[in-house]
C-alpha cells in the first residue's frame, strides 16, 4: 500500500510516494514521469551497497539505462569538487536534457545530486529516493539543492524541484540509531513551529517512535511530509513563511561549521539551536517556561539533546553572521511563538545571542 501526497506547484507539481517496499517499484514509479531514458544514479558506497542493486534492477526492468556515480560518504564531501565529479560522469555518459538524475541516499546525496541536476545542461529532471529519516521528512521535499562552500553551509545552490519523491520507510531498518534520532530533530521542529496537534501526537507516540514501530514511523513521515508540502506550496522560494523551517538552523549551522561537520549530526545541531531559540522566545515573552520545558522534555525523551560545544559565544555569533538569512549584516532568528506558532526576531543583539546560547548551555 502506498500513500501519495502531491506538492502542488503549478507546472512543477510532483508526487511524494510513501510505502514499505517502494524501492522495488522505483522503475515503474519513475516511468510515470519518464520512460526508457538514461538514469544517472547518484549515491554513496554505504547506501549503494545496501540498496543500489535493488534500485538499479528495478530501473533496468522498466527499460531505463542506468549509469552510477558514487560520492564519498559524509557532509564534508558535499562540495563543488564532488559535484564536478558527478558532472564528469554525466558528461562521459552523454546524459541529455531528457534524461534523469536519481539521488539514492540521505540529505547529503540528495542535496548534491539535486544541485548537479539544477546546473547540468541548465537543469535536468531528478528524482529523490531518500533513505534517512531526515531526508524522508525534510530534505527530499521542496527543491532546495546545494553544496557547501568553505565559507558556509549550502552557500552554493538553487531551488530546483524534483519530479518525484519515493519514500520507502523500510530503508530505515538499516539506519544507525544516531542518524534516526538526528532525523527526529526535524520532525519535532514541524510540531513546534507549525502544528501543535502534531507536537502532542509526538509526545503521545514517543515510545513507539523510539522503538521505530513501523506504523508510528510511517505516520510520522506522512504527517511531516504534509506539513513540509503545505509550507513549500505557500512559499516555494523562501520569500517569507518557508524561513520558519530554519528554526534552530542559524545556531546549528554555525556549530556544524565550527566543528568541521565532524562532531554533530545536522539534526543534533538543529535541536541544540532550537533550544537556544526557545530561550530567545522566552525573553520576548513568546513562549512560556512550561512550553520550553515541554520542548526540552521531548528532545530528552528522543535522546537528542547534545550540549553546545565549548566554543566562545563570539565565534558562534560571528559564524552565524555568515548565514544566508543575514540581511544588511543583521541576523534574523526564527523562534517559536507558543507550541505550533512562530515569530521572526530581526536584528537581535550580540548579547541576546550570547544569552540564548548560555541559557541553552545551562539547561543541558
Ligand atoms: P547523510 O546524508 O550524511 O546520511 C547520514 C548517514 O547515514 C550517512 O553515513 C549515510 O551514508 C547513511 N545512510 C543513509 N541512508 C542509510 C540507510 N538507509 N541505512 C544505513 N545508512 C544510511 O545525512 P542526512 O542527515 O540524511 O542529511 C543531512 C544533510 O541534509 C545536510 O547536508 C543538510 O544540510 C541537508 N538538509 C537539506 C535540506 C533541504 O531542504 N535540502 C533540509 C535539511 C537538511
Ligand atoms: N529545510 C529547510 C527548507 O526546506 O526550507
Amino acid at each position: 500500500m502506498k500513500k501519495e501526497i502531491r506538492v502542488e506547484l503549478g507546472d512543477r507539481t510532483y508526487p511524494i510516494y510513501i510505502g514499505s517496499g517502494l524501492l522495488e517499484q522505483t522503475g515503474s514509479l519513475v516511468n510515470t514521469c519518464r520512460s526508457r531514458c538514461q538514469v544517472l544514479l547518484v549515491s554513496n558506497p554505504t547506501v549503494y551497497e545496501l540498496y543500489g542493486e535493488k534500485t538499479k534492477k528495478s530501473l533496468r526492468e522498466s527499460g531505463f539505462k542506468v549509469v552510477v556515480s558514487l560520492m564519498p560518504d559524509g557532509e564534508q564531501y558535499k562540495n563543488m569538487d564532488e559535484a564536478m565529479k558527478v558532472i564528469d560522469v554525466a558528461v562521459a555518459a552523454r546524459l541529455e536534457r531528457g534524461d534523469v538524475i536519481a539521488a539514492l541516499g540521505g540529505g547529503v546525496v540528495g542535496d548534491l545530486a539535486g544541485f548537479v541536476a539544477s546546473v547540468y545542461h541548465r537543469g535536468v529532471d531528478y528524482v529523490q529516493i531518500p533513505t534517512t529519516l531526515l531526508s524522508q521528512v525534510d530534505s527530499s521535499i521542496g527543491g532546495k539543492v546545494a553544496v557547501n562552500h568553505p565559507g558556509g553551509k549550502n552557500l552554493i545552490g538553487a531551488f530546483h524541484q524534483p519530479r518525484l519523491v519515493i519514500i520507502d520507510p523500510r530503508t530505515l531498518d538499516t539506519l544507525e540509531e544516531r542518524e534516526y534520532r538526528a532525523g527526529l530533530g526535524e520532525v519535532v521542529k514541524y510540531g513546534i513551529i507549525y502544528d501543535r496537534q502534531f507536537f502532542q501526537w509526538l509526545e503521545q507516540q514517543v515510545s513507539a517512535i523510539n522503538a521505530r514501530e513501523v506504523e508510528a514511523v510511517t505516520e510520522m513521515i506522512n504527517r511531516s511530509c504534509l506539513i513540509k508540502k503545505a509550507i513549500v506550496e505557500q512559499d516555494e522560494k523562501e520569500q517569507g513563511l518557508r524561513a520558519i523551517l530554519n528554526l534552530g538552523h542559524t545556531f546549528g549551522h554555525a556549530v556544524e561549521q565550527l566543528t568541521d561537520y565532524k562532531v554533530y549530526r545536522h539534526g543534533e545541531a538543529v535541536a541544540m539551536g532550537i533550544v537556544a531559540a526557545c530561550h530567545m522566545a522566552r525573553e520576548y515573552g513568546l513562549l512560556s517556561g512550561e512550553e520550553t520545558d515541554r520542548i526540552k522534555k521531548l528532545f530528552k525523551k528522543i535522546q537528542l539533546l547534545r550540549g553546545f560545544p565549548s566554543l566562545h559565544e563570539e565565534y558562534i555569533f560571528q559564524t552565524m553572521l555568515k548565514d544566508k538569512k543575514v540581511q544588511a549584516q543583521e541576523l534574523q532568528i526564527i523562534v517559536p511563538a507558543g507550541i505550533g506558532g512562530h515569530e521572526f526576531i530581526t536584528a537581535p543583539s550580540r548579547e541576546q545571542i550570547f544569552r540564548a546560547i548560555n541559557s541553552a548551555r545551562m539547561s543541558e
